[in-house]
Order: C-alpha cells, then sequence, then structure tokens
C-alpha cells in the first residue's frame, strides 16, 4: 500500500520535524535537491480552484527536477463526463508516481487513495483539512519563533468551513505548552468534532471569543482567515458576516512588538494591504515556504533521500 497524506495525524511529530529540518536545508542548499526526483512525476488533480497549493507543489516537483501533468478544474477532466472520482484516481495512477489531490467534498482524498497504486497527498477537501498548508504554517512559525511549542496563538475569523484551521489545530495541539485562542463570530466557531479530538481530549485549555481587540496583546501568532464563501448554504449569511474582521495597522497598536501575523491566503478584506509593510506580517514568507515543504513531502513518499 502507498503511503498517503489525507490527514496530518497521517505524520508522527518526528516526521514533521524531519521535514522541517528537510526545508531548512533545502532552503539553505536548493542545488543538492535539483535531480533529487529526475524522471518522476506528479500529478496535480484540482477540482476546486486553487493558486498557491497547486503552483507551489509543480514549482516544488519542477525544482526537484521531476516533471507535473494534471489538471486544475474538473470540468477538463472525465469527471464532465460522469467518470467517478476512483476511477479517474486510478487511472493518473497509472501514469504519475505521486498525486497531489483537490475536491470540494469533505473525505474525497481518503475515498480516492483506495483507489491508487501510489501516493495520494490531500491539498484540501472541502471544509474538512489541509495537511500541506499546515506543514508550510508549521515551517513558517518555526523560521518565526525558532521553536514550535510554547506560545499563544490566535486563529480568527472563518473556524467553522476553515480547513487550514481545523488542521492547525490538529497539528499543534500534539506540542507542549501552546495556548490556543479562538476568535470568531458565533456562528463562524471552531467546530464540536475539532474540538473533542485536538483540544478536550488532550486536556488542552482553550477560550473563544469573538473580540480580536481584546486578546490581542495576548497573542504571539495571530493566523488570520479569510471567511469561506464557498461553503456558505446563503448568500445573506456571508455578506453579514464576512467583514467580521478586518486586521489594520491601527488595530495591531496593541499587540506585541515580535507577533507574527500569519493566514494561508487568498485574502479578500480580512488583512488591509497597509499591514503587508508591518514587519510582523509573515505571510509572503509562507506563500514561499509552501513551496519548501512540499518538496520536502514530495521526497519523503517517494522515499528519496539526498
Ligand atoms: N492556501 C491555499 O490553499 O491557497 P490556494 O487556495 O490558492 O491553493
Amino acid at each position: 500500500m502507498p503511503r498517503n497524506i489525507i490527514d496530518v495525524t497521517d505524520l508522527t511529530v518526528e516526521e514533521i520535524n524531519e521535514l522541517i529540518a528537510t526545508a531548512e536545508d533545502i532552503i539553505a542548499s536548493p542545488a543538492k535537491y535539483q535531480a533529487a526526483c529526475a524522471h518522476k512525476q506528479l500529478a496535480t488533480l484540482f477540482f476546486e480552484p486553487s493558486t498557491r497549493t497547486r503552483l507551489s507543489f509543480e514549482s516544488a516537483m519542477l525544482a526537484l527536477g521531476g516533471s507535473v501533468l494534471g489538471f486544475s478544474e474538473a470540468a477538463s477532466s472525465s469527471t464532465a463526463k460522469g467518470e467517478t472520482v476512483g476511477d479517474t484516481v486510478h487511472t493518473v495512477s497509472c501514469y504519475a508516481d505521486i498525486i497531489a489531490m483537490r475536491h470540494p467534498k469533505e473525505g474525497a482524498p481518503f475515498a480516492a487513495a483506495q483507489f491508487s497504486e501510489v501516493p495520494i497527498i490531500n491539498a484540501g477537501d472541502g471544509g474538512h483539512n489541509h495537511p500541506t498548508q499546515t506543514l508550510t504554517d508549521l515551517l513558517t512559525i518555526h523560521r518565526e519563533k525558532g521553536r514550535l511549542d510554547g506560545f499563544t496563538i490566535g486563529f480568527c475569523g472563518d473556524l467553522k468551513f476553515g480547513r487550514t484551521v481545523h488542521s492547525l489545530v490538529n497539528a499543534l495541539s500534539r506540542y507542549e505548552n501552546i495556548r490556543f485562542v479562538l476568535i470568531s463570530p458565533m456562528e463562524l466557531k471552531l467546530p464540536r468534532y475539532v474540538k473533542e479530538e485536538a483540544l478536550k481530549k488532550r486536556g488542552i485549555p482553550y477560550e473563544q471569543t469573538d473580540s480580536l481587540d481584546a486578546v490581542m496583546p495576548k497573542l504571539d501568532i495571530l493566523y488570520m482567515t479569510r471567511v469561506q464563501k464557498e461553503r456558505f448554504f446563503n448568500e445573506e449569511d456571508y455578506l453579514r458576516l464576512k467583514d467580521s474582521y478586518i486586521l489594520t495597522p491601527e488595530k495591531l497598536e496593541n499587540a506585541k512588538a515580535d507577533l507574527s501575523i500569519l493566514h494561508p491566503l487568498p485574502r479578500v478584506n480580512e488583512i488591509s494591504v497597509a499591514v503587508d509593510r508591518d514587519p510582523r506580517a509573515a505571510y509572503w514568507k509562507q506563500v514561499k515556504n509552501g513551496k519548501f515543504i512540499r518538496m520536502a513531502l514530495i521526497m519523503k513518499l517517494l522515499d528519496i533521500q539526498v
């Protein structure tokens, strides 16, 4: 059976730490890795839109000397003729050595993996999980803070539908002494199942609030998120909630001097462009880190050592 990454807990903490170390080495010595995946092929199967995840996966494989194939919308594949996801993935696994797949349905990559002859990486499934964004976030936190334990992190915005939040809460709950502050409107609170599995089961204390201003001074990391328009059933609700939080330079006046501001992107309106000039803004570095950690993950799943 190939090794799949469907959920961030498919990797042990030790494996995540090793991936971060490999990514750091790639950043320091990229030339060492330029032929690591020569003659290997990555397929990117994106049934849902993406800029960063798909292109960073493809850029990662090209930087490793491999090649890429795939599609960026379901309409250009035989899905449009009624082919099942299982048959599509089975087919592509005959052509590629590894597959990164995004799908709007929760659980689709897990189901598809049952039909694959090669490793499947979940590149985002509906409002559920996004494990490689979490690896990107962890690498960014490690580079900004020098550690992955002993800090207070605030998650702000759409914690209900934000799959990057679910995966990162799950991952960080396995590190020591992390304090979680969950900032959202009532309607967009972190789902009960994430709180139960990641926080309550491990006895990790957390606080929930709707006021970013009230908790800003205590945060070491602020993880902003977009309100996920595509997951709403009702446009009226989206319009009412979409601007619940807008981070501006003024809002940061009470923040710590060494705060790190993360956002998985894309952003819509929740971080003003003026914040980009703040040295605490780490989200553009986060974008770059996504390529390096995916390089490390591809090598791991293909069992390639350099
Ligand atoms: N962070 C992220 O998943 O971005 P894309 O939707 O552009 O891939």
